[in-house]
C-alpha cells in the first residue's frame, strides 16, 4: 500500500483498496466456555472492503451508504489514516477532518478544550489558529458549560457534537463526517447540515456517511452504496439510491415470502383506470387476494414506501376475513406521487394489535408523471408527495401580481419529498 500527499487540495483517489480484519485472538468468558466447538470452527479473517475505487475531485460532495458491517466506517478509517489497507493506493489531497463514529478522534481522558486542541495539532494547526477558531468550536457544540469537563463524562450526544465541531470548524480540505445526525437532536441535525453546507460552500471535499436517506439527498449530488466491501453502484443520489431502495425492499419482500403467517398476500395488481400504468394525480386501483387461516376481523393496512417500512402514506380498513380467499378492492382517487419506483406494503392486525400478517413489501409499484424536485441543498424532505400549484410573483419593480398563464402547462409543481 501507499499513501501519497501529491495530489490537489481536497482531492481524493483510493485505487484498489483491500482491507482484511483477522478475527480477534482474545476470547470472551463465553468462548473460553464453548472452547471445544470453537476449536472445530476455523477462524479466518475477512475481507471487509474488496477492490475500492473512489476517485473524489475538490469540492464535490459524495455520501456513503450501506447496511450495517458493509465496510463504510472502514473505508473513512483508511480515507484517514487511522487504520491502514491491506492493499491498494491512496492519493490524498490537504488536510482531513474527521468524525469517524461517536468517539474515534475523541480522548476520553481529555477535556473539551484539550481534545480540540491535540486535534488541531494532529491537523496541523498551530495552537493560535486553534484558539482563533475556539469559540466557534465550543458555540457551534453548546459547550460552554462542560468544555473543561473529561470528554468520558459527556453524553454520546455531547460527544459527537464535540468531534463533529472540532472536525468541522478547523477547515480541512476533506471533511469526513460519519453518522454525525443518529445521536443529535433535531435542532443540532438541522445545523449540522447548515455547517457541512457553509464548508462546501468555502471548496471543502466532504465525504458524508448515513443512513438518513433525506439527510443524503439533502446534502450530496453524488451517492456511492457499498455493499459487503463492495462498491454496488456509484453515480448520482437519486440513481444509486433508488438502487439501495429497490435492494432492500427486494431482501424484505423475499424474506416475507418465507414467513408462515395466518394471513398471506397471494396476488396484488397495481393500475390507473382502463388497466393504464399507475399515473400521477390519476386514480389508482389495488386489487388483492388475501389467503387466511383465520376467520374475524383484522385492521388491514395499506401503504407505500420508497424507503424500507418507512411509508409516505398509509391507509387502514376494517375488513371481515373468512378462512380462505378474500378479494379485496382499494381506489386511491388521485395518486400524490411523482414519478418513480416504490413498493406497496401490508400489514393485518387483529383485534388488540395481534400481528396476523406482518407489515412487509408486498409488490413494487412503478408511477408514471412528472418528476420529483430535488430539494435545495441542507434541506431535508422526507417524503415525495406530488403537489400541483400556481405561483403569483410581483417583483419589487411591478404594483400588480403577475399571474402565470393558467393553462396546464404552466402551472408550477411543486414535489416536496
Ligand atoms: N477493528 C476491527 N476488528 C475486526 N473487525 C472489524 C473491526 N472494525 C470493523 N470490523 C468489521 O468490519 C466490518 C465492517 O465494519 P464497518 O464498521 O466498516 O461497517 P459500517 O458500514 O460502518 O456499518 P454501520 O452502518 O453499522 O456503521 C464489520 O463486519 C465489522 O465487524
Ligand atoms: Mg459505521
Amino acid at each position: 500500500m501507499s499513501r501519497s500527499q501529491a495530489a490537489l487540495p481536497g482531492s481524493v483517489s483510493a485505487t484498489h483498496i483491500w482491507k482484511r480484519y483477522r478475527p480477534d485472538s482474545r476470547r470472551s468468558v463465553v468462548q473460553e466456555t464453548l472452547s471445544a466447538i470453537r476449536r472445530r470452527q476455523r477462524r479466518r479473517a475477512r475481507w471487509v472492503l474488496r477492490d475500492v475505487e473512489l476517485e473524489v475531485q475538490p469540492g464535490e460532495a459524495v455520501a456513503l451508504i450501506g447496511l450495517n458491517g458493509s465496510g463504510k466506517s472502514t473505508l473513512l478509517k483508511v480515507l484517514a489514516g487511522v487504520t491502514h489497507p491491506n492493499a491498494g493506493q491512496l492519493d490524498i489531497g490537504g488536510r482531513i477532518g474527521a468524525l469517524i463514529e461517536v468517539r474515534s478522534g475523541i480522548h476520553p481522558d481529555l477535556s473539551g478544550r484539550e481534545n480540540a486542541l491535540f486535534y488541531g495539532t494532529v491537523l496541523g494547526l498551530s495552537r493560535r489558529q486553534v484558539m482563533d477558531r475556539f469559540d466557534d468550536i465550543v458555540d457551534f457544540a453548546e459547550l460552554s458549560g462542560a468544555i473543561d469537563r473529561q470528554v468520558k463524562f459527556y453524553s454520546s450526544g455531547m460527544q459527537m457534537r464535540l468531534g463533529f465541531s472540532i472536525a468541522a470548524f478547523l477547515e480541512p480540505d476533506i471533511l469526513l463526517v460519519d453518522e454525525a445526525l443518529a445521536v443529535g437532536d433535531v435542532g443540532f441535525q438541522q445545523r449540522c447540515l447548515e455547517r457541512m453546507k457553509d464548508v462546501l460552500n468555502q471548496g471543502t471535499t466532504l465525504i458524508f456517511v448515513s443512513h438518513d436517506m433525506a439527510a443524503v439527498e439533502a446534502m450530496c449530488q453524488r451517492t456511492v452504496w457499498l455493499d459487503d466491501g463492495v462498491i454496488r453502484s456509484d453515480g448520482p443520489t437519486a440513481d444509486t439510491l433508488g438502487r439501495y431502495r429497490v435492494g432492500l425492499e427486494e431482501k424484505a419482500a423475499l424474506l416475507a415470502r418465507l414467513l408462515d403467517d395466518p394471513v398471506r398476500m397471494t396476488q396484488l395488481s397495481a393500475t390507473s383506470i382502463d388497466e393504464a400504468l399507475p399515473e400521477t394525480g390519476r386514480p389508482l386501483l389495488l386489487g388483492l387476494t388475501l389467503a387466511s387461516e383465520m376467520s374475524g376481523p383484522v385492521d388491514l393496512c395499506v401503504g407505500v414506501s420508497e424507503g424500507p417500512a418507512t411509508p409516505i402514506f398509509t391507509l387502514t380498513r376494517s375488513v371481515d376475513l373468512r378462512v380462505g380467499e378474500n378479494d379485496l378492492r382499494c381506489t386511491i382517487e388521485n395518486l400524490p406521487l411523482p414519478k418513480g419506483r416504490y413498493y406497496v406494503w401490508l400489514g393485518a392486525f387483529g383485534p388488540g394489535g395481534s400481528t396476523q400478517m406482518p407489515w412487509h413489501p408486498a409488490a413494487p409499484l412503478d408511477v408514471e408523471g412528472p418528476p420529483r424536485h430535488p430539494p435545495p441543498r441542507g434541506v431535508m424532505q422526507l417524503s415525495p408527495v406530488h403537489v400541483t400549484a400556481r405561483w403569483d410573483a410581483r417583483g419589487s419593480e411591478s404594483t400588480s401580481f403577475q399571474r402565470e398563464p393558467t393553462d396546464g402547462t404552466a402551472a408550477a409543481l411543486l414535489s416536496p419529498r
